[in-house]
């Protein structure tokens, strides 16, 4: 049986695999909780955005907030991707894994003196700016260093991207991006600086995206913006569109990578800007489905009210549910047979907030094992030590290859930066 999501996670039998690994072995190798990413996943849904954009100059920039794993983001530099960074921290990231800077785009609100300087000096692609204060700084810092800095602004388009409003992000409310009427004079402001090169222009309207017409309506309001600017005398090479497309969780229907960028290249041929080099910066799309959470269960509590099953793994492993009130299935790793009740999947963090299922209706026993599904996106990468829980190992498949690619954190390693007072 083969599961929403992905081809690459399914059921030989009675027993889940990633691709030619099954998650019993995984487990009894490497213990719980457990990510597991199949690379081959990662590739295949890399394919059609690489398809879709072979036409013309393009850069597809994997949004590594998603999953930032060494040997993750290796798997997109050598598949030729760039990656949209959003600290200091992850542009050593790309560094260690063999990425180029010269791929780079640096996006967030607040980048600091220190990692403007530290990506100017590696060769960064672009600087997405998000404000008029970080122009000047930035153009400050290249000065310094007797250097240009590439500066892209990323424009806010007011759509709105009918998603989660804590993912949503092109609305006028949100913190992010310069808005749509302040931008030809950012623009101008950002040509007349001595540090500054002008580059491109960006957007991001969200994450989860499930439909076209939130980018199609972004993009006529960049085009529109594109026009504006150039008739000022201000020649724009590149346009990024961000990121944001959604995957299924349970049944969304996102469009693919390839209906989407096609109506979006039909509309800047029509335009009249199919000259353009595209950066795309999607994050989840290429990891969310490709990976799997897995975890035991400890133990049972039924009760009149609700049965809640307790698991090793918790809301500091994975904390979408608790935090978006996320919906991710979770299926057994060998289906028993038994009887199916419903349960609530929690964790043993000391909050009631700490589940990752509600209602789910499955036949469990302790010493069961569990696969929460499309896991792969902002799953470890968002995992936090809360309670003294050291964050969980995470496994590469590869075929039937299996290679530990992040090893379990200790308590020591927890414990080994925090110092005592000293006593008088
Ligand atoms: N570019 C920028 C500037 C972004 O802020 C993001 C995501 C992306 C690209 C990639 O978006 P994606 O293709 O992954 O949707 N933690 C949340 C998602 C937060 C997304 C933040 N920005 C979640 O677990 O749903």
């Amino acid at each position: 049986m083969t599961l929403p999501g992905s081809p690459h996670i399914a059921y030989r039998g009675n027993d889940l695999f990633i691709d030619g690994c099954s998650a019993r072995d995984l487990t009894a190798r490497f213990g719980t909780p457990l990510y597991v990413y199949s690379r081959q996943a990662m590739l295949t849904a890399l394919a059609p955005y690489r398809q879709a954009l072979a036409s013309r100059p393009h850069l597809v920039c994997y949004a590594m907030k998603a999953n930032s794993n060494l040997a993750v983001l290796q798997t997109f530099a050598q598949a030729g991707c760039g990656f949209d960074i959003v600290s200091g921290g992850e542009l050593e990231r790309v560094l260690a894994a063999g990425g180029d800077p010269a791929k780079v785009v640096f996006s967030g609100v607040g980048k600091t003196r220190a990692e403007m300087r530290r990506a100017l000096e590696a060769g960064v692609r672009c600087f997405n700016i998000e404000s008029l204060p970080e122009l000047d700084v930035l153009s400050d810092v290249a000065t310094q260093l007797g250097k240009r800095a590439p500066v892209s602004l990323r424009v806010n388009p007011d759509v709105d991207a009918k998603t989660h409003p804590y993912i949503s992000t092109g609305l006028k409310g949100n913190k992010f991006g310069i808005a749509h009427e302040e931008a030809v004079a950012a623009y101008q402001h950002a040509a007349s600086l001595p540090g500054l090169d002008v580059v491109g222009i960006d957007c991001h309207i969200g994450s989860q995206i499930t439909e076209t017409s939130p980018y199609l309506d972004a993009l006529d309001r960049v085009l529109d913006l594109v026009e504006a600017i150039e008739a000022r005398g201000i020649k724009l090479h590149h346009l990024d569109l961000g990121g944001g497309l959604g995957i299924t969780y349970t049944d969304e229907t996102p469009p693919s990578a390839d209906t989407l960028i096609g109506q979006m290249l039909a509309k800047i041929d029509a335009r009249g800007h199919g000259q353009r080099e595209i950066l795309l910066e999607p994050g989840r799309s290429l990891v969310g489905n490709a990976g799997v959470l897995l975890t035991e269960v400890l133990y049972l509590k039924p009760s009149p009210q609700k049965n809640f099953c307790v698991v090793d793994a918790a809301m500091n492993d994975l904390m979408r549910p608790a935090l978006y009130e996320a919906v991710m299935r979770i299926v057994p790793c060998q289906s028993s047979g038994g009887t199916a009740q419903t349960w609530d999947i929690v964790g043993p963090v000391c909050e009631s907030g700490d589940w990752l299922g509600r209602d789910r209706e499955l036949a469990v026993a302790p010493g069961d094992t569990l696969a929460v599904l499309s896991a792969g996106a902002y799953g470890m990468s968002m995992a936090s030590n809360y309670n003294t829980r050291g964050r969980p190992a995470e496994v590469m498949v590869d075929g039937d290859r299996a290679t530990l690619i992040r090893a379990r954190e200790t308590t020591a390693e927890l414990l080994a930066a925090e110092l005592k007072l000293l006593q008088t």
